[in-house]
């Protein structure tokens, strides 16, 4: 590994070990938090985590872009490097004292991601990911799993925001994959979900709507483990896009034609 990314990838860890020692003192305890919609949630621990990854990544890098989910759109003098951040993936499980969030943390160099860091506090999981050189999970290397049929999988998803509006359009993709997978798991952290994909704990993972800072770090990792990224139509995937189809690669066209069955229209997801 080059000594540039070896800094990055050290930077982001120093980041996202001061977001999850924070999570860890809280995730107990009452929260304090305020709604950006009528079920998305934020807390004060979402918004004191990104101030301080952004102060350490700051410190280090102070010309770089930072976006964050809460807070941060800043446009370095250096416009090359990008970091994406969901300071605190899993709040609606987190507000609930359910034991399953992460600090996801990744870095764009010219457009693309080259380096991904996703770490649950909790379970003391740090999965990493570079650009062309594989994925770890605490340090030793991660693949997908070697599963072969959608009959035989684990599949994960979650739901967007506005499922209450559009329930009928999400649950038509849940019946798909219902009637033709193993079973279906919503654990509430997309970028987590992501990372279970990279470690063979599921096979498949899909959703709807998700945003880059969920996925810029988990999308990178599962690559980097062998996976496969698309959109629901096996388009190419974009963290930019509303569409996140992971896989182990193997059940991937199965997966795919599988979201092509979902019986309600798929241009109901341009409709508000
Ligand atoms: C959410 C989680 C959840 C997913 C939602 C995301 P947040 O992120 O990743 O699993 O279903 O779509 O928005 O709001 O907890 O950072
Ligand atoms: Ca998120
Ligand atoms: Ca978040």
């Amino acid at each position: 590994m080059k000594f540039e990314t070896a800094n990055f990838l050290s930077v982001a860890w120093e980041a996202g070990a001061a977001a999850g020692t924070l999570i860890r003192e809280h995730w107990q305890k009452p929260k304090s938090i305020d709604y950006k919609g009528a079920i998305d949630l934020v807390t004060s621990v979402d918004r004191e985590c990104e101030r301080r990854i952004v102060e350490v990544l700051r410190n280090h890098f102070p010309n770089h872009s930072i976006l964050a989910e809460e807070e941060t759109d800043w446009v370095g003098t250096q416009s090359h490097h990008r970091w994406i951040i969901d300071p605190l993936d899993g709040t609606t499980n987190f507000a609930h004292s359910y034991p399953q969030f992460c600090v996801s943390i990744a870095l764009e160099c010219d457009g693309e991601v080259i380096l991904g860091l996703v770490y649950d506090p909790l379970r003391g999981e740090c999965f990493k990911a570079v650009k062309g050189e594989g994925a770890t999970l605490n340090g030793g290397s991660i693949r997908i799993s070697g599963v072969k049929e959608l009959d035989k999988a684990l599949l994960a998803t979650g739901f967007p925001y506005d499922q209450r509006e559009r329930a009928d359009f999400y649950l038509s993709f849940f019946k798909a994959f219902m009637t033709r997978s193993q079973g279906i798991r919503r654990n509430g952290s997309a970028a987590l979900d992501l990372c279970y994909v990279a470690c063979g704990r599921v096979d498949g993972f899909w959703e709807l709507k998700l945003r880059p800072w969920d996925t810029a770090a988990g999308a990178l990792i599962v690559e980097e483990a062998g996976g496969k990224l698309s959109d629901l139509s096996g388009n190419r995937f974009s963290i930019w896009g509303e569409e996140t189809l992971a896989s182990n690669g193997a059940i991937h066209d199965e997966m795919v034609n599988a979201a092509l069955a979902a019986t309600v229209p798929r241009n109901s997801l341009t409709q508000s």
